[in-house]
C-alpha cells in the first residue's frame, strides 16, 4: 500500500481524512521532508530566490488580534519612511543583487493610492529588470488596478485562514473573511502574481482549519504562498496565547510543497524567529525563497509584528551574507534573479 506521502506526491492531492492524519502525526516527518525536497528540485533545483523586503510604514488602521502593530498598540514606536528613504533601499539591494522589491507595511492612509503609484512609477522606471512586489494589505480593486498600471507585478496578502469563524476569532468585526478573499480573486484577475497564505498554530486554530486553508489555496492557485508559526506578542489581546511551533509550520510546507509543486515557498522570518536554524530547515522542507530586510536598520526594530523578530540590528548587507551562508550550508544556492514562478 501507498503511505499517504507517496499517495499526496503522485496525486497532488488526498481526502481530507488522510490530510487530517498527515498534519496530526508526526509519523511521516522524515518521508514527508525528503520527498518535498525531491519534489522542489525537480521543479527549482537547488535555486533559492531572494527578495528584499522594504518595511515602508508601521502605521496600521487595522486591529488584528494578534498582531504587534495594531492601530490600539499605543506602545507601539510608529514611522515612515518617505520616497527617497524607499529608493535608497532600493539602490543598496540592487546593489545587493536582490532583483524584487517588497514593499510592505501596515495599511496606512498617508500613503494614498497617489503616493504608492509615484512610488511604484519611479523605482519601475529606475528599475526596470526588477520586479516590484506591494503588500500593503485589503484595497479597493481600482487600487489595486492602479498600483499594476503604474507597474507593481506581485501582491503578497495571506488570507490568514480560510475558516470564516476562525478568521472572526483573529480579527475585529470591522475585517472579514470575504472581504480578503474578494481581495485576492481581484489581484488575480487583474494579473498580479499573488502570493497568500496563513499563520501556523494561530489562537484557536483546528486541523480543519488547516486543511480549509489548503483547500482555499487549491482553489486560488496562488504562486507564492507564506507561511509562519504564529509568535506572541505581549501588547496584544492575544498576550497569553502559546506560539505556534516549528514542527507544524515544517510539517505544512513540506505538504505545500507535494501539493503545490510549482509554488514560490518562502522560508520565513517568523520560522527564523522561533527557532534558530527555523530558515534552514524551511528551505529543507521545501521552501525555495528567503526575505532579507533591507529596510534602514533605525527602523527594523519598530516593525515589531510579533517579540524576538531576528535580523532587526543588522545591516542590509550583513543579513545578505549571513543568508547565503545560511542558504549554502543547507544545501542550496542564492541566485540573482527576479524569481518568477515556474508553472508547469
Ligand atoms: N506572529 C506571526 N506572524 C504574524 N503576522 C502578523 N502578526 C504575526 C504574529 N504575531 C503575519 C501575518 C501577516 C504577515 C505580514 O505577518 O500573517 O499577514
Ligand atoms: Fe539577517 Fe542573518 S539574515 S542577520
Amino acid at each position: 500500500m501507498k503511505s499517504p506521502v507517496e499517495k499526496l506526491r503522485e496525486a497532488r492531492d488526498l481526502s481530507d481524512g488522510e490530510l487530517r492524519e498527515l498534519i496530526e502525526s508526526g509519523a511521516y516527518d522524515d518521508e514527508l521532508r525528503k520527498s518535498a525536497d525531491e519534489v522542489r528540485r525537480e521543479h527549482y533545483g537547488d535555486k533559492v530566490y531572494l527578495r528584499g523586503l522594504i518595511e515602508f510604514t508601521n502605521y496600521c488602521k487595522n486591529n488584528c488580534y494578534y498582531c504587534g502593530i495594531r492601530a490600539a498598540n499605543t506602545g507601539a514606536d510608529r514611522y515612515r519612511l518617505s520616497k527617497e528613504q524607499i529608493l535608497d533601499c532600493c539602490k543598496e539591494g540592487y546593489a545587493l543583487g536582490y532583483r524584487t522589491f517588497v514593499l510592505q507595511g501596515g495599511e496606512d492612509p498617508y500613503y494614498t493610492d497617489d503616493r504608492i503609484c509615484d512610488i511604484v512609477r519611479t523605482i519601475r522606471a529606475d528599475y526596470p529588470d526588477c520586479a516590484i512586489t506591494l503588500s500593503i494589505g485589503e484595497k479597493p480593486r481600482e487600487s489595486y488596478q492602479r498600483y499594476f498600471d503604474a507597474g507593481a507585478n506581485r501582491y503578497l496578502l495571506r488570507h490568514e485562514t480560510a475558516n470564516p469563524e476562525h478568521y472572526a476569532k483573529l480579527h475585529p468585526g470591522s475585517m472579514s473573511s470575504e472581504n480578503r478573499k474578494r481581495c485576492l480573486w481581484d489581484l488575480k484577475e487583474i494579473g498580479y502574481q499573488v502570493g497568500s497564505g496563513f499563520m501556523v498554530g494561530s489562537p484557536y486554530q483546528t486541523t480543519d482549519d488547516l486543511i480549509a486553508d489548503l483547500r482555499f489555496l487549491q482553489e486560488l492557485q496562488p504562486d507564492m504562498i507564506g507561511i509562519g508559526p504564529y509568535i506572541t506578542h505581549r501588547s496584544t489581546p492575544f498576550a497569553d496565547m502559546p506560539s505556534g511551533s516549528a514542527e507544524l509550520t515544517l510539517r505544512m510546507l513540506s505538504i505545500l510543497r507535494l501539493m503545490f509543486p510549482y509554488a514560490l515557498l518562502p522560508a520565513t522570518t517568523a520560522l527564523g524567529t522561533i527557532t534558530p536554524t527555523g530558515r534552514e530547515l524551511g528551505l529543507q522542507a521545501g521552501g525555495n525563497v528567503v526575505m532579507p530586510n533591507l529596510s534602514p536598520t533605525t527602523v527594523r526594530k519598530k516593525y515589531d509584528l510579533y517579540e524576538n523578530k531576528i535580523c532587526t540590528g543588522e545591516e542590509s548587507a550583513q543579513c545578505r551574507n549571513c543568508l547565503e551562508m545560511r542558504v549554502k550550508s543547507a544545501g542550496y544556492q542564492v541566485v540573482t534573479d527576479r524569481g518568477d514562478v515556474k508553472r508547469s
